[in-house]
């Protein structure tokens, strides 16, 4: 655990507008189609971003839903993975120009998990207590803690139990794969879910001191004998539903529709 965090924003008890930020279309899909979000442009000074924004109105039973997915690299043709886009996305997201700012901000999206925490394809899991990154070394004085990215995560975790998921310390970087160094770093942050996204938008959030937190579903299991990829690909469509599951059924809980 580092030693000093800053203070995280606190949830309001009944949510009005949350704001998911996502990194690929297919995550995204199944949440598209239950929240059937009218889609909204983005604001003339983040023209040129592959972005691609939609506002949901609030219901009785959930909160507005602003569902902000990444978009898709121009020249490389596929979903903008990685914290570049997502901080980008959530700067945006943070800043339209006619709309109120959301109240909490979550990444949602699928990660890998470890054997040796425990972890099993499909466990779905809330960050809690911090996020993380795991490959940023910047060894000059002082510069490490902005590498190590340690920020908090908004309190959720009176929903996990309800909600069937796990908390954990999620740990971003940007790379699929683990690299030896970076398995150092994770054992030492105590990385429970390894994913490409949450410490970039955390960050943002934090900038702007709006709460965040993060839904993650597990598709492969980091120190299995299997390949991450082929773990990620087989299991990507059952781990986007049941980001969709547990999403919706969040929503519903921060509306205060559901204690
Ligand atoms: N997303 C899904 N699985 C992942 C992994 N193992 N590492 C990083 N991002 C992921």
């Amino acid at each position: 655990m580092p030693e000093s965090l800053p203070t995280e924003p606190v949830i309001p008890r009944s949510v009005r507008r949350v704001a998911l930020v996502m990194a690929m279309e297919v995550e995204a899909a199944p949440l598209r189609t239950a929240l059937d979000p009218t889609a909204i442009d983005l604001p003339g000074w983040a023209a040129g971003l592959p972005a691609r924004l939609a506002v949901a109105p609030a219901t009785g039973r959930r909160p507005e839903v602003l569902l902000a997915v990444n978009g898709v690299d121009p020249v490389s043709g596929v979903a903008c993975v990685g914290t570049t886009a997502a901080a980008l996305t959530t700067q945006v997201v943070l800043n339209l120009d006619d709309r109120p700012r959301p109240e909490l901000v979550l990444s949602v999206g699928t990660a890998g998990g470890w054997v040796r925490a425990g972890a099993r394809i499909g466990d779905t899991f809330l960050a809690w207590p911090h996020f993380s990154c795991h490959d940023r070394r910047i060894p000059l004085p002082g510069f490490q803690a902005l590498g190590d990215g340690d920020l908090p995560a908004a309190d959720l975790r009176s929903h996990a139990a309800p909600l069937g998921c796990r908390l954990g310390i999620v740990t971003t970087g940007d790379s699929l794969d683990e690299s030896p160094t970076d398995r150092v770093r994770i054992l030492e942050n105590g990385g429970e879910v390894k994913e490409m996204e949450a410490a970039a938008v955390a960050w943002v959030c934090h900038l702007h001191g709006v709460p965040v937190g993060a839904v993650k579903s597990i598709t492969d299991l980091v120190d299995s004998p299997v390949a991450t990829p082929e773990q990620f690909t087989d299991n990507l469509a059952a781990a986007s539903a049941s980001l969709r599951r547990t999403t919706m059924a969040l929503l519903e809980r921060l509306s205060g529709a559901t204690t």
